[in-house]
Order: structure tokens, then sequence, then C-alpha cells
């Protein structure tokens, strides 16, 4: 849930327009940009607090993982893990309709926000010149959903974005339609080559373009799709949800002024701080050795919501 009510400025596609909706992107606000696929809710992906503002204005109950757009193969490889597959998808597809789904790589920056905590990232050149024109200007890679309100349809004009979000984002920049209109396919490139979701880009041509037949995706597989993932992060240490305090054998994880931890999620309460700084922390806890990780109660509100998911997924019985 968007916390406070914001003027959303609807913005040229022109110079003028991509430099404003750039200058908010720096500022860690986000900005709605046509892509050739639909609206993209863009905010700078190596900006955890930014990124978490994208699953608040979405009022999304879950930290999916997100789309990274980036300007090109090289940009892509950055955050990635590259290989021959995706080197040779890129050539042909990019930019365009298909998202690379890769093992993440260590050190690119990008905020584990982007990636849920998950080992691997999504990426995607979008063929548009407003979307390419904004990656320029900003200079880094851009995390960004559908710009419509969690659990409705993607929209392919900025009218649709206005409908949707407006009063909770920064800009809207007005690129007209959407070409393609439905979002891009998805391939997980792991050890099977996968096809995560249908999308713009026909599977059809992806096969052509490998010479192999794309895999369904399997459930609990690595790359998956994390809607269908039933475990996400779980860490090695056990898990205590709504405790106020450590007991012997236990770190904690705080929130709030009343409960201070080993590491707090954020001081003030403010759930913004909060969701960017859960993955980094679970995994500093974890790699301290603790039994158990005690985490503070969470308010079951906006980001809330979607804390406490991810917290109750690292905290439910581990699989045999
Ligand atoms: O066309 C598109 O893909 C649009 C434009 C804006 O680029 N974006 C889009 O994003 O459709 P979104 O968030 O609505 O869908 C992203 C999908 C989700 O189903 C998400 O679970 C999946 O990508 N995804 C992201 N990162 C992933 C990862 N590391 N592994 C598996 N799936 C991932
Ligand atoms: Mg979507």
């Amino acid at each position: 849930m968007a916390e406070t009510h914001q003027d959303t400025r609807l913005l040229a596609a022109d110079a003028e327009g991509i430099e404003q909706a750039a200058q908010f992107l720096r500022q860690g606000a986000l900005v709605a940009f046509p892509t050739e696929t639909v609206y993209g809710l863009g905010a700078d992906a190596c900006n955890g607090e930014a990124v978490a503002r994208i699953f608040a204005a979405k009022d999304r109950p879950q930290f999916n993982p997100l789309i990274v757009h980036v300007a090109d193969a090289d940009a892509a490889q950055r955050y990635a893990e590259w290989n021959d597959l995706a080197d040779r998808l890129a050539a042909v597809f990019w930019p365009g309709p298909l998202t690379l789904v890769l093992p993440l790589r260590a050190g690119g920056g990008l905020s584990p926000l982007v990636s849920a905590g998950q080992p691997s990232v999504a990426l995607r050149a979008p063929d548009h010149p407003v979307g390419a024109a904004l990656l320029a200007a900003f200079g880094g890679p851009i995390a960004a959903p559908s710009a419509n309100p969690s659990g409705r349809i993607s929209p392919t004009r900025a009218a649709h974005v206005v409908a949707g979000l407006s009063g909770r984002i920064a800009g809207i920049i007005d690129g007209g339609a959407c070409p393609v209109g439905v979002e891009s396919t998805i391939v997980g490139l792991g050890d099977v080559p996968t096809l995560l979701r249908p999308g713009g880009l026909p599977a059809e041509a992806i096969e052509a373009a490998l010479g192999v037949s794309l895999a369904a995706p399997v459930a609990g597989a690595a790359l998956t799709s994390p809607g269908q993932l039933s475990s996400h992060y779980a860490p090695r240490a056990g898990m205590r949800l709504n405790a106020r305090e450590a007991r012997a054998g236990e770190v904690l994880l705080g929130f709030g002024p009343k409960v201070r931890g080993d590491q707090t999620l954020s001081a003030s309460g403010d759930l913004t701080e909060a969701a960017a700084q859960l993955f980094d922390m679970l995994h500093a806890l974890d790699a301290g050795g603790a039994e158990i990780i005690a985490v503070a109660p969470i308010p079951e509100t906006g980001l809330g919501r979607a804390i406490n998911d991810r917290l109750r997924r690292a905290a439910a019985p581990r699989g045999v």
C-alpha cells in the first residue's frame, strides 16, 4: 500500500520528459514507462528502498522477483552468470520481448529484493525507443514489473497506468500504445532451457534459435516461476516469528522502536526500509551461525504483508 499520496506527473516522451524520469529514478522514486510489451513500473534496481516501493505501489502481498531491464547483453552480463545459450538468444532476440532467467552474479550490485532473495535474476532489453532512451539517460539497470496494481491486468497505454497507479508513483511517461501488448516470454536458462511464461515472443521461435525444445517448468526446480515455488529462500537456521526478545541460542531480527535486534529491519518502524533490508539481514544473521533467528512482530499492513509472507515461508517446516 502506498503510504503517502503523491502527485503523479504525466511526462511527455521527449528529451525533457525522459530526463525528468531518469531524475526520479536517481532519487529512488518510481516511474512508469512504455516498453514494446506493456508499461513497466520502474525503479533503480540497485536501490533496495526504491525496489521496495514497487511492491508498496502495486500493493503486492508477496515479494515476487522482478525483471531487470538493461540496455543490451553487455549490461546484462554484469548482473548474471552469462552462458552460451544466453548469448545465442540475446544475439537473435534482443532488444525484444524475451526475458532470460540466469544465475545471479555475485557483486553485481542489484538489490537482493529484485530477485526476492533467490540466486537467479530475470533480465531483458526492451525494444522501445522510450524505454531504451530512459535506460540510456538513467545509465543503470531498471527493475520493472508491469505497471498495474497487483491482481489487475497489465497496462498497454499510459491511461491504464493513470487509472491504476495515479497518486502512488512519481511519474508516467506517455509513449502511446505498446505495440506487442502482452508481457515478454520468460525462459529459464538453468541446466535445461525452460519456458517459464509464454509471452510476446513465440516459444517456437526460441526453440528454432536454440535447436532444442523448451521444457515445461517443474515445480520446485531451481529456476522455476516463483508463484509455483513452495520454498523460496529458507535460511539454514530455524526461525521463530513474533518474538519480542532473543532466548538463549537465538539471534534477534528487530523491527520498530520497541524491538531492537542484532540486526534491525527498521528502527523507526518504516516498512519500506524494512523490506529493503529483509533479505540482506536474513543472510547476514544466517551466516553468523545462530541456531534460531527470532523475528520481531511485523504489522500485517501494506508492505508488512509481503514481509510476513516471506518470513512465514522461511519459517515453514523444511522439506524432507
Ligand atoms: O514484458 C514484460 O515482461 C513486462 C515489461 C514491463 O518488461 N514486465 C513484466 O513483469 O511482465 P512482471 O513482474 O509483471 O512479471 C515478471 C515475471 C513474474 O512472473 C516473475 O515471477 C518472473 O517474471 N520472474 C522474475 N524474476 C524471476 C526469477 N529470478 N526467476 C523466475 N521468474 C522470475
Ligand atoms: Mg505483471
